[in-house]
């Protein structure tokens, strides 16, 4: 069974075995079959380098669902089933007047993924919005309840994506989202320009939505057109020490001050400073707009893309001496 449309990478890899799933209870009884050793769970398959077979019975979390378990005259709490498109839950909230993902517009993959790696853009994480997730162990199959400190929330990380890695299956998340009094997260200079740019003061959530729409789309490659999945790496976190020498040297490196210890660097500044942006290599490549970026051109193999990244950290860290380390989840 090929995974190519199952990966927004499109990369061409078979799975022995594949099933999707669109209740809790298929899940839970697809676990406790005997017979196949390993199991692999397959979400919105965004965040992901296939680079072999998958010889495993692969899992495709389909469960839909999205529904307001309460309110008051402030706010909605939303609780999203697992297999619900990112993007389509953000457009759901947003046509309800339901505010707080808006930033996070157009993040491609699914709602039950998204809180594995803490997804966010623009200003916002997920994180902010988050209540709780219910998420099924993959042994026991007994459902738990994860709140936000139990998540462990960081950049781009989480308990799923440390600890809890393999163990658990999140079924869905719930939210807290504003009804009125939104507080809208305008301040990242790319969201003010193209505000600007439209001539609007006072924006709505919809506004700042399609301004982050606007953005993404001028900037980031849809994976309908050509394979990606976002950011392939992170952006380095670096100790002061480091940041002096690194800003003696490069002076007119963006930057971002985490603490008075940290120090984020943008990993794109430094991937083209090393001169991948726009390059390709056979069918892999680094996008045009956003080196941060890796691409699928066609008929990329997840290895050669993966050779392509390695290339890129050893390069950056020859140049830079840091190193960065992928966002995505690599499958070897
Ligand atoms: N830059 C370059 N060259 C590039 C790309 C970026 O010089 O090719 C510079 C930009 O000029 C800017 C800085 O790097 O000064 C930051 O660029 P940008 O605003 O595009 O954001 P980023 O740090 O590269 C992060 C997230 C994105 C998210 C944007 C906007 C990570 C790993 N990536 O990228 O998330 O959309 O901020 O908030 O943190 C994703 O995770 O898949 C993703 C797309």
């Amino acid at each position: 069974f090929s995974l190519k449309a199952y990966n927004t990478f499109g990369i061409d890899v078979k799975a022995k075995f594949f099933v999707q799933v669109q209740t809790v209870d298929e899940l839970s009884e697809i676990l406790k079959r005997d017979g196949f050793h390993q199991k692999f769970i397959l979400g919105g398959g965004s965040n992901m380098l296939l680079t072999t077979d998958i010889d495993a019975l692969v899992i495709h979390i389909a469960i839909k669902g999205i529904t307001v378990i309460s309110q008051t005259d402030e706010h909605a709490m939303i609780k999203v089933m697992a297999g619900e498109n990112w993007h389509e839950t953000v457009l759901w909230c947003l046509e309800r007047g339901y505010g707080g993902l808006e930033n996070m517009s157009l993040i491609p993959g699914n709602t039950g993924t998204a809180p594995v790696q803490n997804i966010g853009a623009y200003g916002a994480e997920l994180k902010d919005c988050f209540v709780s997730c219910e998420a099924i162990n993959r042994i026991t199959q007994e459902l738990h309840h994860f709140s936000k400190d139990d998540c462990k929330f960081g950049y781009r990380e989480s308990y799923f994506k440390n600890e809890g890695k393999d163990k658990y299956i999140i079924t869905s998340v719930t939210f807290k989202l504003t009804k009125k009094n939104h507080k809208l997260n305008t301040s990242y200079g790319a969201i003010e320009q193209e505000l600007t740019k439209h001539n609007i003061s006072n924006p709505t959530i919809k506004e700042v939505s399609n301004a982050v729409i606007n953005i993404r789309n001028s900037k980031l490659p849809d994976p309908k057109d050509l394979g990606n999945s976002g950011s392939f790496f992170k952006n380095p976190v670096i100790d002061h020490d480091t940041f002096n020498r690194f800003s003696q040297d490069n002076p007119q490196a963006p930057f971002y001050k985490i603490s008075d210890t940290q120090y984020k660097i943008p990993a794109g500044w430094l991937i083209e400073q090393c001169g991948f942006k726009g390059k390709r290599f056979g069918d892999a490549g680094v996008h045009e707009k956003q080196a941060l970026v890796l691409v699928n051109y066609g008929n990329a193999t997840g290895k050669e893309i993966l050779e392509l990244a390695n290339t890129i950290v050893a390069s950056v860290k020859q140049r830079f001496n840091i190193k960065i380390g992928p966002e995505v989840n690599l499958i070897k």
